[in-house]
């Protein structure tokens, strides 16, 4: 088991001004920083990051949220990170997400659900490194 994951903020939440409140939140939960970055996906790169979802029938709605503003991405490290990153940010629609959860506290819909986590290990380090470079790492 791994003890990293990767996140983004999307771009509703930076729009709403929950970007602060979030990476509060994750780093009071225990999570270290390994690397951060604001950036912005242009179409392209959202579509390529998202490649897994093509063939879904939201894919070109995620692909246009996703380009549409600036995120943060950011690598977090703690014991059994992807697991425990998930519980903390709740189920993809914030309607079913647990009170507290950083979803049911700050998404918007289920397309525009505030926050990304990695769903395994390998997706952990594959996403990560879609964003950072090795000497971003630390
Ligand atoms: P996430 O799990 O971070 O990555 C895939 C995203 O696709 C997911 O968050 C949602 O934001 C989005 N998504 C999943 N299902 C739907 C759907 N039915 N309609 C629109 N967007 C969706």
């Amino acid at each position: 088991m791994s003890n990293r994951t990767f996140t983004m903020i999307k771009p509703d939440a930076m729009k709403n001004g929950h970007a602060g409140a979030i990476l509060d939140r994750i780093i009071k939960e225990g999570y270290r920083i390994v690397a951060l970055k604001q950036t912005k996906l242009s179409a392209e790169k959202a579509g390529e990051f998202y490649a897994v979802h093509s063939a879904r029938p939201f894919y070109g709605e995620l692909v246009e949220f996703m380009s549409s503003g600036i995120i943060i991405a950011a690598i977090l490290e703690k014991e059994n990170a992807v697991a425990s990153f998930r519980t903390l940010i709740g189920a993809t629609d914030p309607a079913k997400a647990d009170e507290g959860t950083i979803r049911k506290m700050y998404a918007t819909s289920l397309g525009e659900n505030a926050v990304h986590g990695s769903d395994s290990d390998e997706n952990a380090e594959i996403e990560g490194s879609f964003f950072f470079s090795g000497l971003e790492k630390f």
